[in-house]
């Protein structure tokens, strides 16, 4: 028989530190007791969250389904060859965790996804990406189960559809996740085209992935808030693609606009700067706030509630779309 908690606190479960309750939590430490869950009939008919760290996501209610706390671990090297390794993570693994474990192996592919909070199975869902590099670079293949049939499969890099914080899973959340793949290169390229690393590392030969590490854990402690003292979730919106004349218009007005031109012809615009822009930097409505460093970055001040954010959060859009004629869309999950 397997007990699920009931109407269980999630304040300890997301990174905006909001007060939230889920009618039924359960935290799968194995793989196999989803099996158990999925043949017991308890998730038929009820609504499913698969939750990792909690540190992309706004939960605006309470939440009347179940929610399941993935805690399934274990780092294991599976392949290798001359140029590469194939490293295996459970999808509980703490990311950053994750990452130094790579970097310490003196392994290239990571190391400028250090320092970002979440779980390893989040990863591909959303295709984390910092500092120039995604996930999917080099990501291999991932393993899951299907919580509704029980199938369990492998899918490969062509499979998840990745882009933009964006992955097949985003559309199809009820594949739980089991492990995530990656290959990673015993002697690989550092990547350093992302302005502040450029300027750090110019001049500069055979940069050990250590040494990108600690400088982007610099550079991220720096910027962002850190979660276990101010509560928040990242960029809370992505940054939009406009058409190139649109951009035309803003650069007119604004000659220092940060952007960059996309292979699809569109061009990408920080929503940072459109934010600060709008005047929101460091600005606060009740204990809802915009980080004074970082305006993409929405704060909790101490006992906002999920709905103190959202309403911020729609106010700033709405002057983004009255001054820049563009539409914000949440990079966090809302959970209504
Ligand atoms: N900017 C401003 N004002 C601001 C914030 C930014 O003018 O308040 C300008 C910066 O000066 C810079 C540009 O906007 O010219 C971009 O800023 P930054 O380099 O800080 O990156 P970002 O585009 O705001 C993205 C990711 C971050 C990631 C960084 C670094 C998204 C939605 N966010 O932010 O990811 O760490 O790049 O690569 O793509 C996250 O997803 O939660 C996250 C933190």
């Amino acid at each position: 028989m397997i007990k699920f908690e009931r109407d269980f606190s999630l304040k300890k479960h997301n990174t905006f530190g909001i007060e939230a309750r889920a009618k039924y939590f359960f935290s799968v430490t194995y793989s196999s007791i989803l099996q158990d869950i999925i043949r017991s009939e308890f998730l038929k008919d009820k609504e499913v969250l698969i939750l990792g760290g909690g540190s992309n996501i706004l939960f605006v209610n309470d939440f009347e389904g179940v929610v399941l706390h993935n805690l399934i671990k274990g780092i294991r090297l599976t392949g290798e060859n001359e140029e590469a390794v194939f490293i295996e993570a459970g999808s509980g693994e703490n990311w950053p965790g994750f990452v130094d474990f790579t970097v310490e192996k003196g392994w290239y592919g990571l190391e400028n996804l250090s320092l970002i909070p979440g779980t390893v199975g989040a990863a591909p869902v959303q295709n984390i990406g910092a500092y120039g590099v995604e996930q999917q670079n080099c990501f291999d293949h991932l393993t899951a189960v299907n919580l509704k049939t029980g199938e369990q499969r492998k899918f490969t890099h062509a499979e998840c559809t990745f882009g933009y914080r964006h992955s097949y899973f985003k559309e199809n959340p009820g594949w739980f996740i089991l492990s995530v793949t990656y290959k990673l290169m015993k002697n690989g390229k550092p990547v350093l085209h992302y302005g502040p690393l450029k300027e750090h590392f110019a001049g500069k030969k055979e940069i050990k992935p250590e040494e990108i590490s600690e400088h982007i854990k610099e550079l991220r402690r720096n910027k962002l808030p850190d979660p276990a003292e101010t509560g928040n979730s990242g960029s809370f919106f992505k940054n939009p693609e406009i058409a190139s004349e649109h951009y035309a218009r803003i650069k007119s007005i604004y000659p220092n606009v940060p952007a960059y031109p996309l292979d699809n012809g569109k061009i990408k615009i920080a929503a940072g700067w459109l934010i600060e822009q709008c005047g929101w930097k460091g600005k606060r409505m009740k204990d809802a706030g915009v980080y004074h460093k970082q305006a993409l970055v929405l704060v909790n001040h101490g006992s906002a509630t999920g709905n103190d954010i959202l309403q911020l959060a729609g106010e700033i859009k709405q002057s983004v779309l009255e001054k820049f004629g563009i539409e914000l869309e949440p990079e966090v999950r809302v959970v209504m």
